[in-house]
Formats: C-alpha cells, sequence, structure tokens
C-alpha cells in the first residue's frame, strides 16, 4: 500500500465528531474548498437535491444551537454549513448523509474538526428556515458545524464513543458466520 493510501485508510477509521472548537476562524477559501468537494458527491440519478448555506455569523450559530434537540454544540462553532434537501424519502437521507460525510472528511485533510447535527423536528425545521431565509420546498434536516477541535476538551460522553466489536456487525458467507479462520 502507498503511504498515500496508507493516510487516507487512517483518516476514513479515526474521523470523529467534535463538539468543542476553538475561537479560531475558518478560512473562506477553506469554506469554498468544503463546498466543492460537497458539489462532487454522487446523487441518485445524479438530482444533486441540495443547497448548501454556510453560516459565519457566531448570532446565527447561537440561534442555530437552539434549533435541534443535540444541536447546543453549535454555540461554539465558527463555521457551520446547513444542509437543505429537496424531499425526505430514503434516496434522499443517503443523498444527505453522503454529502455531510464527505464534508467532514475534507475538513479532517484540512485540519478542520466537524460535527453534524440534526434538526429533527420539522417545527425546528421550520425556525432554522425562517432564520436562514430557506424556501419552503427544501428540508434543512442538519447542520454540520466547523471548526479548529479544542483538544484540551472531552467532545463526548463516553457512551458516544467506540464501537461495537467486527463479529457483532459482520458475517461472512451466512449470517451469524465468522470470517474464515476465526471460528
Ligand atoms: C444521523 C446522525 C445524526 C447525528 N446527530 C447528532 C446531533 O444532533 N448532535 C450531536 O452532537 N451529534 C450527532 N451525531 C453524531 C453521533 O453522536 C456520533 O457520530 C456518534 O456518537 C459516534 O461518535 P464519533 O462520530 O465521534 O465516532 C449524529 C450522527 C449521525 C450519523
Amino acid at each position: 500500500m502507498t503511504n498515500q493510501n496508507a493516510i487516507l485508510l487512517t483518516a476514513l477509521k479515526s474521523l470523529r465528531q467534535s463538539r468543542r472548537f476553538l475561537d479560531t476562524p475558518v478560512a473562506q477559501a477553506d469554506l469554498e474548498e468544503l463546498l466543492e468537494v460537497a458539489r462532487w458527491t454522487g446523487s441518485a440519478k445524479n438530482t444533486q437535491p441540495w443547497h448548501l448555506v454556510v453560516v459565519t455569523d457566531p448570532e446565527t450559530n447561537k440561534a442555530l444551537a437552539g434549533c435541534g434537540d443535540f444541536a447546543g454544540f453549535l454555540e461554539n462553532v465558527t463555521a457551520s454549513i446547513v444542509v437543505a434537501m429537496e424531499g425526505d424519502n430514503r434516496g434522499v437521507a443517503y443523498d444527505d448523509g453522503r454529502l455531510q460525510e464527505r464534508v467532514m472528511l475534507a475538513g479532517k485533510a484540512l485540519g478542520i474538526g466537524s460535527g453534524t447535527a440534526w434538526f429533527s423536528h420539522r417545527a425546528q425545521r421550520q425556525q432554522v428556515r425562517d432564520l436562514l431565509g430557506i424556501p419552503d420546498h427544501l428540508e434543512p434536516w442538519s447542520a454540520i458545524g466547523l471548526g479548529y477541535t479544542d483538544v484540551s476538551q472531552e467532545q463526548a460522553a463516553p457512551q458516544l464513543s467506540g464501537r461495537k466489536p467486527i463479529e457483532e456487525i459482520s458475517s461472512w458467507g451466512q449470517f451469524g458466520r465468522p470470517a474464515p479462520g476465526n471460528s
């Protein structure tokens, strides 16, 4: 494996949600690069069913923090990207998640920490719409909070970290069968 590919694999395995950030702002050029990465995300039938609103105003990010049950950490971000989707079916949800994961990985490549915050209830999404002037046909399901991670602070409670063992979440050939050589 080349060094570059090994770095990529490490990045894929080590992307974590940041929730505590330093005050240092994210440069506009980096935000533009994140939008460019987002733009190239694949979507069902190439519909590109999204509109992204970049928010760098601290007061607006504080207001967004109040629009979701677990969005409080947006209070600390120096920028966010609100992802507004056309529709709410499974395909659109998949496209949304794919775009967000890409932006978060691109952020990592730029040294920027990120975290997704969901606006789960209709009333919360209406609040986001009103705040940002988003038209009614778009659903602002969530925002990606961005900034330089404050590594001196815990980012999450222990139950929000770690993963189930590989044997619990995967099978080989038939459900419940372990990997060859691991029986
Ligand atoms: C669909 C989805 C919704 C999420 N919503 C929130 C959220 O509203 N607030 C939050 O702090 N984290 C949110 N998260 C982050 C998860 O809590 C986090 O990914 C999980 O605890 C694993 O931690 P890690 O990403 O740091 O490994 C969300 C993640 C996903 C995939």
